[in-house]
Order: C-alpha cells, then sequence, then structure tokens
C-alpha cells in the first residue's frame, strides 16, 4: 500500500502515512491489524496511557522492529530536562526496544523556557541513541523560531490538527521552509464527513469519505495519521494509493478551509 518513504533532516526515513492511536487505550489489536495490512508507523504519546500496548501489538504483528516506524511524546507537565529525560526512559521500557523512531514534544504549553528545555532533553536522548528523529507538536512557527534562534537542531517533523476545515497555511508555510515534514493529526475530522463537497467526491470515486480525506492530505504532502480501532475500518483508511483527487477536486476540498475556526481539538498552536 506504501508509496516511498520521505525522508527527514535527520537523514532516517518516514512512511507517508500512519495508524493513531489516541482514545484507543487498547490498541495492540489495531496496531497488529494496520501492521499486518501495509502500514508500517504507528502514532502514539504518553498521553494516551497506552505505549505497552503499541509494543504488544507491534510484536504480535510478526513485523520485525526496524521495519516499523513509532512515534511517542512527552507532555508538557514533564517539561523540564530531569521531567523530560526521566519520561523518555519510562517510554523507552513500555517499548521494550532500545529507540523510539520519532519522539515529539507533544505541545507548546508551559513557556518558554519550559518548552527549550524538554527539547533538549529529547535533542540528549537522541544523542545517546534513545531517538532516531526529535520533532513538535502543537508548534506554530514562533515556537520553532525559538528553537532556531537558540541554535539548536532543528525539528524534523510538526505534528498539526490538520484537515480541510482547518488548513493552518501559516504553520505549513513556515514548515515546508524550514524542511520540517507536516504530520496531520485528526484527518478524519473525527469522524465529521456530512460535509456537500466530501460526499459528493465521495460518491465520484466510490471511495470512503475517510478515504477522500485521507488521500487530499496525502496529496497536499502531508503525513496524515487516521486513527481507527476496528480492523475494517484500519483496513480501508489505509487504501489510499495508486489513485488520484483530481486538481479541480482537490480545490474544492482546499475552499472548506476555515483557518482555526475550523480546528477540532484542542489545538494548541497559540500558546505563550
Ligand atoms: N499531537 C496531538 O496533539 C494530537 C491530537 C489529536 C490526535 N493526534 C494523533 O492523530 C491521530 C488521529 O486523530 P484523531 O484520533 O483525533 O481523529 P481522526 O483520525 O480524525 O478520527 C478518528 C475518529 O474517526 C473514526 N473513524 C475512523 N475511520 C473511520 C471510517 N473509515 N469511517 C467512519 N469513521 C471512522 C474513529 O472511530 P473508530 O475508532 O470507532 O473507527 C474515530 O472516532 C490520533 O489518534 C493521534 O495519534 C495527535
Amino acid at each position: 500500500m506504501v508509496e516511498a518513504d520521505v525522508t527527514l533532516s535527520s537523514g532516517h526515513t518516514m512512511p507517508t502515512l500512519g495508524l493513531g492511536v489516541y482514545m484507543n487505550e487498547e490498541c495492540a489489536e489495531a496496531c497488529q491489524v494496520a501492521l499486518q495490512n501495509g502500514y508500517r508507523m504507528i502514532d502514539g504519546a504518553r498521553y494516551y496511557e497506552n505505549e505497552v500496548q503499541v509494543a504488544v501489538g507491534v510484536k504480535k504483528s510478526g513485523i520485525k522492529r526496524e521495519n516499523v516506524f513509532i512515534t511517542s511524546k512527552v507532555i508538557h507537565t514533564d517539561f523540564t530536562y530531569d521531567g523530560t529525560t526521566a519520561a523518555l526512559k519510562d517510554s523507552i521500557a513500555n517499548l521494550g526496544s532500545s529507540y523510539y523512531d520519532l519522539y515529539l514534544t507533544h505541545s507548546p504549553i508551559g513557556g518558554k523556557e519550559a518548552r527549550l528545555s524538554a527539547y533538549k532533553a529529547l535533542l540528549d536522548g537522541k544523542a545517546s541513541g534513545l531517538i532516531r528523529s526529535v520533532g513538535v507538536s502543537n508548534y506554530s512557527a514562533k515556537h520553532i523560531e525559538e528553537i532556531r534562534e537558540a541554535g539548536l537542531e532543528m525539528p524534523v517533523v510538526n505534528q498539526i490538527e490538520l484537515h480541510p476545515f482547518c488548513q493552518q497555511k501559516p504553520i505549513v508555510e513556515y514548515c515546508i521552509k524550514h524542511n520540517i515534514i507536516v504530520q496531520a493529526y485528526s484527518p478524519l475530522v473525527r469522524g465529521a464527513f456530512d460535509n456537500p463537497v466530501i460526499q459528493e467526491l465521495s460518491a465520484k470515486y466510490s471511495k470512503d469519505p475517510a478515504q477522500i480525506l485521507v488521500r487530499w492530505s496525502l496529496q497536499r504532502g502531508f503525513v496524515p495519521l487516521p486513527k481507527s480501532s476496528q480492523p475494517e475500518r484500519i483496513i480501508s483508511n489505509g487504501q489510499v494509493y495508486g489513485w488520484n483527487i483530481e486538481t479541480a477536486d482537490m480545490e474544492k476540498l482546499d475552499a472548506l478551509d476555515r483557518g482555526t475556526e475550523g480546528a477540532i481539538t484542542w489545538n494548541p498552536v497559540d500558546a505563550d
């Protein structure tokens, strides 16, 4: 099912699509099904309280650890250098593997000093081999500029809420300019498909609304992270390769943008 992986600024490669596991504490089966059906990336987080379940799912899938791209994230309440270092070590123990492929600061909440302390701890985790690539989540350009101004290595990824209703264009433009890959969270608008354009395109292409949304994300150059806990949906959400949404139809989806007003999650990109 895969298209060519993307190359991160760290030199490592990352699949173009990942399984989200938020609000799925018992996610082992979902991870197993996803990996056995072509997915190669799992998007976890400490906040989701299922790092152990991710590990169980990867193991049960029979896919070798080195062929799976696993992400976790540190919560802002652990944003001190020592707090983040301890959180990372605990994540590693939960995974039962010596490294994460990608580890993110989950949000910019907590202020500049806290953000930079957490980020430095992750860079040191990378230096000691616990993390392959370091990134951020829910960061606006302002938050990433702090990293650049501090002379630190730039994040490889910024994971933000991203779907046709909430395109976060200023952040996306900044990331493209700085070679930061944008991961799209809540790419399915959490199942809110009752929009006439989505319905029209679903009928036109004979694809599920979810597939239309994931395909839009891929064609825009994002790395979507659709979540499902249901095996048949996990499989169909990944069947998004080998066909295209035409340019005029992409533009119809683009026109649904309502900026940050279209956000359906916490979207804390404006944190001080
Ligand atoms: N960094 C952050 O702050 C942040 C925030 C939010 C999310 N994320 C990440 O992004 C992932 C995805 O975001 P999300 O979980 O918020 O939302 P999402 O992927 O947009 O939508 C998930 C919802 O859609 C339903 N769904 C999935 N496939 C479907 C289909 N084919 N037809 C109908 N309904 C379907 C799911 O229900 P079922 O499970 O019952 O199928 C679930 O309720 C998360 O799991 C997480 O990994 C990160």
